[in-house]
């Protein structure tokens, strides 16, 4: 297969089900999973190895990890806060581990209950087990541009935690908008910064969708150089810790917008408004995905026009 023009890392089995009410159960998360890899997802974001009182949603994490599918090529990633978390991810097949910190104290300590500087004591014998046992590492900047806590985040402070992460030895960093606030302007502004330091080349962007500004937001990153975008099927998602955020930007979305501007994906809108239809069964709830809707309300296959591009 070809190297698509963008990568987009499908976060909905892990940030899109960590914050639902309704159980779903690990084979239908399994199965979750399987659809979006049939779709064509290379990299996939299964599950977290947090404590599962705060997150009970992932509780399943060990079981999830030991049937995930597997396929030439396709890259899993889970969330890996500490220590312990080691202990759990070592046992399994994952070979991207994610740690997580944020561009705001407040909400740190709310999120995983320890301060910045202190998130990367934590971090220590993750990042020296993944290197030791060879896996990736991606480093999670949540609150680069808003904080439900503290408000508007100075760039100046999310590029400080962001250089901290990529000194202290992660391959890619992905930058959150954790209650999907930010606008354009914030993100070229950002963006801007990053790449006059050089680290812009090694970020993926995570807009969650709040205020509709997800596309817009991840276009205004593709713009000045970003190619790696998370998202999440159906638009699912939103943290426990951030109250009265939305899901991420949708899956479908990025890839009609895209694939509308001649990019490839690598992803097919069809199987993976399949995928999305599948998850959606089981939360019984509708899901807000423009592009999904769009689709779903036709009851027929659907691709961008590109005839007049
Ligand atoms: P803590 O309470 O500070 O941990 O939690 P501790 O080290 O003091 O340990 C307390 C107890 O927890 C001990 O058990 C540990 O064994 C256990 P005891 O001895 O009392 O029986 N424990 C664990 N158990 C299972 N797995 C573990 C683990 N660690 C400790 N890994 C901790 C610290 C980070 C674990 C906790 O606060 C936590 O799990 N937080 C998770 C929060 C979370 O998952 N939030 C959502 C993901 S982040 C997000 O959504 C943002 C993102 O999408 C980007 C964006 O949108 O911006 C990534
Ligand atoms: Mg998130």
């Amino acid at each position: 297969m070809s190297t698509p023009d963008v990568t987009i890392v499908e976060v909905g089995p892990r940030d899109g089900l960590q914050n639902e009410s309704v159980h779903v159960p690990t084979e239908r998360k399994i199965a979750f999973i399987e659809a979006l890899a049939q779709a064509g997802h290379r990299r996939i974001e299964a599950t977290a190895f947090v404590h599962p009182k705060a997150i009970p949603q992932l509780a399943d994490a060990d079981a999830v990890a030991a049937h995930l599918p597997t396929r030439e090529g396709l890259l899993f990633t889970a969330l890996v806060p500490n220590e312990r978390g080691v202990e759990r991810v070592e046992r399994t097949s994952i070979m991207e581990w994610a740690i997580f910190t944020a561009a705001s104290e407040s909400f740190n300590r709310k999120n995983i209950n320890c301060g910045i500087d202190d998130s990367f004591e934590r971090f220590k014998p993750v990042l020296e087990a993944a290197r030791a046992q060879g896996k990736r590492v991606r480093g999670y900047c949540s609150t680069v541009l808003h904080c439900p806590y503290e408000g508007k985040i100075h760039p100046a402070a999310a590029v400080a935690v962001i250089r901290r992460l990529f000194l202290a030895g992660c391959d890619e960093v992905s930058l959150g908008d954790t209650i999907g606030k930010g606008t354009p302007a914030e993100v070229r502004t950002l963006c801007g910064l990053l790449a006059s330091e050089g680290l812009l080349s090694q970020c993926a962007v995570h807009f969650h969708d709040t205020y509709g500004m997800g596309a817009a937001n991840a276009l205004a990153a593709f713009e000045a150089g970003v190619r790696v975008f998370d998202s999440s099927a159906g638009g699912l998602g939103g943290c426990p810790y951030a109250p009265g955020a939305a899901g991420n930007t949708a899956t479908e979305d990025l890839i009609f917008m895209f694939e509308g501007m001649g990019m490839r994906t690598g992803i097919n809108l069809d199987l993976q408004v399949e995928a999305a239809a599948l998850i959606e069964q089981v939360l019984k709830r509708p899901l807000p995905s423009h592009t999904y809707r769009a689709i779903r309300a036709r009851g027929a296959p659907e691709r961008p026009n590109l005839e007049m591009s």
